[in-house]
């Protein structure tokens, strides 16, 4: 089989995604494989994508290799999605999988992100890899790659393809025109309005017009278009070490200075390719200068997003999972797919409601999960990642099960007397009355207490 590997990560041949794909190509000289680092050539793409497409037609298997980067894959590969999509080039019919690597965290999400698009260019889809950095270094790794590689032609084979999502009904998109009244503003809150509205984005620009009117605060409009970014991220892991981008745009400082030290951050963009235009992933990728710290812990989060919203699940997941790990309170997202005024009109509430009470709620399974594993990485990093390392001790990040010694004890302790038959007689029964008698003791504190 003729089989092309898109190595899109920043690192080129340096990728250690790319090793998966160059180990199973050694086990594997019956089949063609073609390795282009299409990350390090995007830029080159962009003038002249003649090159690509060529070995794109000749392709029978596209193999996309990448690393997952915040939640989806790195710029440099939702830009060649743009690419391939703009130039028109026809892969239906080919077969498409993924290699990725990482440390887990939202590897999901990047793997519906390929998947829906492959879908998109007619491709046949099938499961992919996804392995933890270091598996390749294992015998186990080895044999799942392995595996992964015989389960691919096998599926080739027999046509074992990923079932397609749903797909939002083809229709104009109903346009969008101003109707919120502006209302006095006040200044004692500044609200930053990220966005990467392009001019052909009307009905964008019209809710950013309208959400601003309908809120009584001031706000600030930042377009991701006009930051003179100098390139993605590299991933060359240089803020670690140094707290400094190698890029010298000033990204670091105006992430700083212009964004994170607002009250509340709105992200405004319009869906295309299943998330938004690369312009703001370069945005995400390149915030890895704040190493994993959740350093706008607290800060309340509201979106505005034009297009099928209901229609993206994944992007949906993604949406909920970063405030969930960013530890932000979600206010909502206002679309533009029903009754848009009221959307803008409810979420301008919402924004000034979360602030005025400070509100919070609890971390849920993607915000829970998602710092266990950055718990767990940091504590194993922390002699490279310092800053973050620190951050973690400071914020209390830190639980690991075996610091809540007293709790353990006291398992044991109950673990131990209920294994004498004659305790086990006595609390038959009696077991959830032990357990619910202290939240029964705070329902009757709350009856007398006066509301907080
Ligand atoms: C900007 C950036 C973002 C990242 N985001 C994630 C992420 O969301 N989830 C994850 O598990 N790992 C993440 N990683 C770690 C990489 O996925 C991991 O280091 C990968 O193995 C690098 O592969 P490569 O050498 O092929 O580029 C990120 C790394 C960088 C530099």
């Amino acid at each position: 089989m003729k089989i092309l590997v898109l190595n899109a990560s920043p690192k080129g041949p340096n990728s250690t995604t790319v090793h998966t794909a160059l180990y199973l190509q050694a086990l594997h000289p019956e089949h063609t494989f073609t390795v282009v680092p299409v990350g390090q050539r995007i830029k080159s793409y962009e003038k002249d994508f003649a090159p690509l497409r060529a070995q794109l037609e000749q392709a029978e298997l596209l193999l996309f290799c990448y690393p997952v980067y915040t939640f989806i894959a790195p710029y440099q590969l939702h830009r060649l999605i743009e690419l391939i999509k703009a130039d028109g080039v026809d892969l239906s019919g080919k077969f498409a999988s993924q290699i990725t690597t990482s440390k887990h965290f939202y590897d999901v999400t990047a793997h519906r992100y390929v998947e829906e698009n492959c879908f998109d260019l007619g491709m046949k889809v099938v499961r992919g890899l996804s392995a933890d950095m270091d598996d390749l270094l294992t015998e186990q790794g080895q044999q799942e790659a392995h595996g992964f590689f015989d389960q691919l032609i096998f599926s080739c084979e027999h046509s074992l393809f990923v079932t397609p999502p749903v797909r939002a009904p083809r229709r104009d998109r109903p346009v969008y025109q101003p109707v919120l009244p502006s209302v006095p503003k006040r200044g004692d809150r500044d609200v930053v309005i990220v966005t990467n509205c392009a001019p052909e984005d009307e009905n964008l620009r019209h809710m950013i017009a309208d959400f601003r009117a309908a809120l009584p605060l001031e706000s600030r409009v930042v377009n991701l278009r006009e930051f003179p970014f100098a390139g993605g991220c590299l991933g060359c892991f240089g803020c670690a070490i140094t707290g400094k981008c190698v890029y010298k745009d000033g990204f670091d400082d105006f992430l700083r200075t212009q964004i994170q030290n607002a009250d509340a951050f709105v992200y405004a963009f319009p869906i295309s390719d299943h998330y938004t235009h690369s312009s703001f992933k370069c945005f995400d990728d390149r915030q890895f200068c704040n190493g994993h710290r959740t350093v706008t812990h607290g800060t309340p989060i509201a979106y505005l997003i034009s297009g099928d919203y209901r229609y993206e699940p994944n992007l949906r997941m993604i949406v909920e999972g970063r405030s969930e790990v960013g530890g932000n309170y979600l206010c909502g997202v206002a679309t533009d797919e029903g009754d848009t005024a009221y959307d803008l009109q409810t979420l301008a509430d919402a924004l000034v409601f979360a602030l005025e009470h400070k509100l919070s709620r609890p971390a849920n399974f993607y915000g829970v999960g998602g710092m266990k594993i950055f718990r767990d990485l940091i504590y194993v990093m922390q002699g490279m990642m310092k800053a973050d390392h620190k951050f973690y001790k400071e914020h209390g990040i830190y639980d690991f099960p075996q610091k809540q010694k007293k709790r353990i004890l006291q398992m044991k302790l109950v673990g131990a007397l209920l294994a004498v038959p004659s305790v086990q007689k006595k609390m038959k029964g009696q077991m959830n009355q032990y357990i619910i008698g202290p939240y029964q003791k705070v329902v009757e504190q709350a009856k007398t207490a006066p509301c907080k």
